[in-house]
C-alpha cells in the first residue's frame, strides 16, 4: 500500500506573504491513465497554507484560460478579501488582497468560487487546506509536527472511467443529490495508508467533497477525540464514536495509537444518497440491512517515528460559543429543491433556491449590521444540506428541536441541516454591495444550481 503524503506545506509565518498560482495539470490517480486536472501551485489541489495572526499579503495568479477565484473558507476577512463570486481573476491576471488575519487557531479551507463553475473546478482540483496557528500547540499538549503526528486530510470522493480517468458527468440525479463518487481520495491519493508514530496523532479533516457527507469512525471501537470544529478549539477533547462531516466542514480529532495497533478510519454511507422521497425511504431500509461503510484511511504505526505526545491533553483552551446575550433580527431560510414531491427528477429541475429564490449575482438578499448577533433558522426539505455562511462564525443553538450534536457545539461556519437548525450568528466583518458575502448550501451542485444568497454587512 502506498504511503499517504501530505500536501506541501506553504508556511507564510516568516514571510507574511502568500503566493498561489492556479495551474493546469495532469494527474495519474490510479496508475493507469492521466486526467487533465487543475491545482494551486501543483497539478491537483493546493498546498496546506499555514498562517498566523497579522498582515498577510496574498498574490493569486490565474494561468488557466477561464476565471477562477480563491475564497478563504473559514477566514474572517472583509468581503473585498473573501474571494467569492464577485472577485473573479481573469486568465493571465492576478489578485492581490492585503489581508489582516485575526482569529483563533483553526483548520480552514480554500477553493475557487465562481458562480456556476465552483463544482466542476473544485472537482478538478482547485481547493486546499489552510491552518491558522498561534504557535502554542506544545502548551496545549497537542501534536503539531506537520505530516508526522499532525496530519492534514482532504477528503474527496471521485468517479473514474474504465481507463482510469477521473470523470464528472452530471446526471439529473447528481444535480439533485449532489455528485458522489465511488472512489475515496485523501489528499488526492487513492488507496494510500498513513504511517504515524506510536502515540497520539492529530487528524485535521477537511471535507473537500462536492456533496458527500461522511460519518467517520475508527474500527475496533476506538474513539475519535474531537478537539476542534470549524472555528477552532473546544475547551477539552470530546470522545466520539461517529463524527459527521459534511462538505465544507472541518474537524480536528486525536486518535491514540500508543498501544501500537493499527487503526482503520472508516465512513458510513452518505445519508443523502438516494434519499429523495419514496426511493429514499426504501433505500434507507436497504441501507440498514446492507452496510455501506467504506475505508477512508488506514493508519499504521511506524516505529522509526518517535512519538512526541503520548497522552490525551486535558485543556485545549477553547471556549464554547454563548451568543444568547443580545440577539437582533430573526431570519428564516428554507433550502428549497422545488415542488417535485417525490419521484426522481420530475418537475424538480431548476428548483434549487433559498426562500423560493435562486441565486442572482445582481440581487442583495439581506443587509446585516456590523456587530450584530442574529438568529437564523434554517430549514431543509428532502435532503440534508450543509449550510455555510461567509465572513461569520455561529453557534448552533438547536437541531431538529434538540440540543446540538457534540460536533456542533463549538464555533462553526458550516452546519449540516437535516430538518431545522437554529443558529446564532455573529457578524463582525464588513462586506459591501460590490463584494457581498455568500450564504449557501455547500453541496457544490446545489450552490451552483442556485441554493445561495448574498448579504452585506455594514
Ligand atoms: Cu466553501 Cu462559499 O464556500
Ligand atoms: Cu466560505
Ligand atoms: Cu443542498
Amino acid at each position: 500500500m502506498p504511503r499517504l503524503t501530505m500536501p506541501p506545506l506553504l508556511d507564510t509565518i516568516e514571510t507574511g506573504k502568500l503566493e498561489l498560482v492556479a495551474l493546469p495539470g495532469r494527474t495519474d490517480f490510479l496508475g493507469k491513465e492521466v486526467t487533465p486536472t487543475i491545482g494551486f501551485n501543483q497539478p491537483y489541489l493546493g498546498p496546506t497554507i499555514r498562517m498566523r495572526n497579522g498582515p498577510l499579503a496574498a498574490n493569486v495568479r490565474n494561468e488557466l484560460d477561464w476565471q477562477v477565484s480563491v475564497h478563504w473558507h473559514g477566514l474572517m476577512v472583509p468581503g473585498e478579501h473573501d474571494g467569492g463570486p464577485h472577485l473573479p481573476i481573469s486568465p493571465g491576471k492576478q489578485w492581490q488582497p492585503d489581508m489582516e488575519i485575526r482569529q483563533a487557531p483553526a483548520t480552514a479551507f480554500y477553493h475557487t468560487h465562481i458562480h456556476e463553475r465552483t463544482a466542476v473546478d473544485v472537482y478538478a482540483g482547485l481547493a486546499g487546506a489552510l491552518q491558522i496557528t498561534d504557535g502554542r500547540d506544545d502548551e496545549r499538549g497537542l501534536p503539531s509536527n506537520y505530516g508526522v503526528d499532525d496530519l492534514t486530510l482532504v477528503l474527496q470522493d471521485r468517479r473514474f472511467d474504465s481507463q482510469g480517468r477521473m470523470t464528472y458527468d452530471l446526471s439529473m440525479m447528481d444535480v439533485m443529490h449532489g455528485f458522489t463518487g465511488d472512489t475515496m481520495l485523501v489528499n488526492g491519493q487513492v488507496g494510500a495508508a498513513a504511517a504515524v508514530p506510536k502515540g497520539v496523532v492529530r487528524l485535521r479533516f477537511v471535507n473537500g467533497s462536492n456533496a458527500r457527507i461522511y460519518s467517520l469512525f475508527a474500527d475496533a471501537g476506538r474513539p475519535l477525540h474531537l478537539i476542534a470544529t470549524d472555528g477552532g478549539f473546544l475547551p477539552a477533547p470530546v470522545a466520539l464514536e461517529i463524527l459527521r462531516l459534511a462538505p465544507g466542514e472541518r474537524a480536528e480529532v486525536l486518535v491514540d495509537l500508543s498501544d501500537g495497533r493499527p487503526v482503520t478510519l472508516m465512513s458510513g454511507g452518505d445519508p443523502n444518497e438516494g434519499a429523495i422521497g419514496m426511493v429514499g425511504r426504501v433505500r434507507g431500509i436497504i441501507d440498514q440491512i446492507m452496510d455501506r461503510s467504506f475505508v477512508v484511511l488506514p493508519l499504521a504505526v511506524d516505529d522509526r517515528l518517535s512519538p512526541r505526545i503520548t497522552e490525551m491533553p486535558r485543556d485545549l483552551g477553547g471556549k464554547l460559543p454563548k451568543l444568547n446575550g443580545s440577539v437582533g433580527n430573526t431570519r428564516r431560510f428554507s433550502l428549497d429543491m422545488g415542488m417535485g414531491g417525490g419521484m426522481m427528477g420530475t418537475g424538480m429541475m431548476g428548483g434549487l433556491a433559498i426562500n423560493g429564490r435562486a441565486f442572482d449575482m445582481q440581487r442583495i438578499d439581506l443587509e446585516v449590521r456590523r456587530g450584530a448577533v442574529e438568529r437564523w433558522i434554517v430549514g431543509s426539505s428532502m435532503l440534508a444540506h450543509p449550510f455555510h455562511i461567509h465572513g461569520a462564525v455561529f453557534q448552533v443553538v438547536r437541531e431538529n428541536g434538540r440540543d446540538p450534536r457534540p460536533e456542533n457545539r463549538g464555533w462553526k461556519d458550516t452546519v449540516l441541516v437535516e430538518n431545522e437548525t437554529e443558529l446564532l450568528v455573529r457578524f463582525n466583518h464588513t462586506a459591501s454591495r460590490e463584494t457581498p458575502y455568500m450564504y449557501h448550501c455547500h453541496i457544490l451542485e446545489h450552490e451552483d444550481g442556485g441554493m445561495m444568497g448574498q448579504f452585506t454587512v455594514g
